[in-house]
């Protein structure tokens, strides 16, 4: 309770406006660093379920964009040992300080402070994915193409986040309400997270669907409220080596 008490405040004064990225999200989540992945746990669903599908070869390389404090790399369990690494990128310091004592236990999660929209992993991915931090990337276009051009052929991307429908939603999708599509990204958008229909729409034309489910999660002490999340996990069409993503990401996205 106190702890939420003081994670309560740091929301509902929002994320700074003025400053470089890494120094807001760092204003932001410095005060609220050691209770973040106990709040998360119960605001932030379908993390389970996204990294229980992503592929874990033998000797494989993952990476998290925004991955925080390092929390989700837990959610491999086992299969964390088959795995050469599990590289988690973010640019807020606090929460990378909470991901390097939890790497001090998880030899193989690698902890990098950098921008998911320029970051280059050191050796080749076979996925990556970014758990409810493309809503907070103000390039969240940069971040998927930079994403996008460093999977080997065949690799996979899997996104789970808030979003809203459009206000037509393409045929197959869910059709939010007005209210829920006025309602979400402002209650949000005051924390610097980001609802639209958008990333959605680009994630299914540049990739090909192995999973999306849509679904409504509950929100901590907002009981009769349920917020709309998704999950998408993608395959690079074989057409599409990484590289050749760059000439085309104007027409595309
Ligand atoms: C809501 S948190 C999610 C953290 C973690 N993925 C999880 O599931 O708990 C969003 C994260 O995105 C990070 N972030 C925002 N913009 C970023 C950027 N351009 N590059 C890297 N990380 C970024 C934030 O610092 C924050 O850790």
């Amino acid at each position: 309770m106190v702890t939420d008490t003081r994670t309560l405040f740091t929301l509902v004064r929002g994320l700074p406006r003025k400053g470089g990225l890494a120094d807001r999200l760092g204003a932001f989540y410095g005060p609220q660093a050691h209770h973040y992945d106990d709040f998360r746990e119960r605001l932030l669903h379908g993390r389970d379920e996204l990294v229980s599908l992503l592929p874990v070869r033998r000797g494989g390389v993952i990476v998290e964009m925004g991955g925080g404090t390092g929390r989700n790399v837990e959610r491999f369990g086992p299969r964390l040992a088959r795995l050469k690494s599990v590289h988690v990128v973010d640019l807020c310091r606090p929460l990378l300080e909470i991901a390097r004592q939890r790497a001090a236990r998880l030899p193989k999660l690698l902890v990098h402070e950098g921008d998911a929209g320029t970051w280059r992993a050191p050796e080749p991915v076979d996925a990556i994915y970014f758990s409810y931090s493309l809503t907070m990337m103000p390039d969240w276009r940069a971040a998927l193409d930079n994403a996008i051009g460093q999977l080997k052929p065949g690799g996979t991307l899997g996104v789970v986040d808030f979003y809203v429908s459009a206000e037509r939603a393409e045929d197959g999708l869910r059709q939010h309400t007005a209210w829920t599509r006025a309602f979400w990204p402002r209650w949000f958008g005051h924390d610097g997270v980001r609802l639209s229909p958008e990333p959605l729409a680009c994630l299914r034309s540049r990739l090909d669907t192995i999973v999306l489910a849509e679904h409504f999660g509950s929100v901590p002490w907002l009981p009769c409220l349920r917020v709309p999340y998704y999950i998408f996990v993608g395959r690079l069409p074989a057409r599409a080596a990484p590289g050749r993503f760059a000439g085309r990401r104007a027409a595309r996205l």
